[in-house]
């Protein structure tokens, strides 16, 4: 499933490509097919923007550019995994602990599109535990503050973000409202990101099913 959605949105990639096309990539098993499949279209691009030093990895390994995102004021295309979807296109992210940068890098990008097996599709986001990067220093403040809110955070053992940062997973989060949540979140001292996507949500979603076939739900017409 997840091989048969890189594949999909390589093939919706590849017709709007230039020398001057810039492209997003996230992390994960999803984003690594990817990367595979984009490798063969290499020189029809002109960069990657990588949100994690994984993907970094793999993405030189296959000899595609890699430039930071300071490098450049365009991103065409952000392709990435998720860890839920809703139907709305809003996400959680950050089970691989890379959410700063993917959020970072989707929120630059023209166009966000997300590829993921039909198991990631849920009708309200919060069943995945929640992850926040937190600045280490804070994450007991940070902790109680999420309680306040209704979740349970438990600090996710040895795990250090890109960033020197820590992540806190939220349980039992009830998310019903994902952007008051987000905005919740985001006003804590002490919390860099929040593996909520519904301030941006994504704009298309591949989903892979088991029968092999890809559908696609879209935000925007
Ligand atoms: C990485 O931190 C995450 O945001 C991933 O995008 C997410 O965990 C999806 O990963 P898979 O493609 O491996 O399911």
């Amino acid at each position: 499933m997840k091989e048969a959605v890189a594949n999909a949105a390589v093939e919706f990639l590849v017709p709007q490509l230039s020398e001057n096309t810039i492209i997003g990539i996230g992390t994960g098993s999803t984003a690594n097919l990817f990367i595979a499949a984009l490798a063969k279209y290499k020189n029809k691009i002109a960069a990657t923007v990588a949100s994690s030093f994984v993907s970094e990895e793999k993405l030189k390994a296959h000899q595609i550019n890699v430039i930071e995102l300071n490098e450049t004021t365009q991103v065409d295309f952000y392709i990435d995994g998720a860890d839920e979807s809703n139907h709305q296109l809003q996400l959680i992210k950050g089970g691989g602990g890379a959410l700063t940068r993917e959020k970072i890098i989707a929120s630059a990008a023209k166009e966000f599109l997300c590829i993921a097996d039909e198991s990631k599709l849920v009708n309200q986001l919060g069943a995945f535990p929640l992850p926040i990067e937190v600045i280490p220093m804070a994450s007991n403040y940070v902790s109680r503050e999420i309680i306040k809110l209704g979740g349970n955070p438990i600090l996710r053992k040895n795990q250090k973000t890109d960033n020197g940062n820590v992540i806190l997973d939220i349980n039992d989060f009830v998310i019903e409202d994902p952007t008051s949540i987000e905005t919740a979140l985001n006003m804590i001292s002490g919390v860099v990101t929040n593996g909520l996507f519904s301030l941006r949500p994504a704009d298309k979603l591949f989903l892979g099913t088991a029968s092999g076939s890809v559908s696609e739900l879209h935000t925007k017409q």
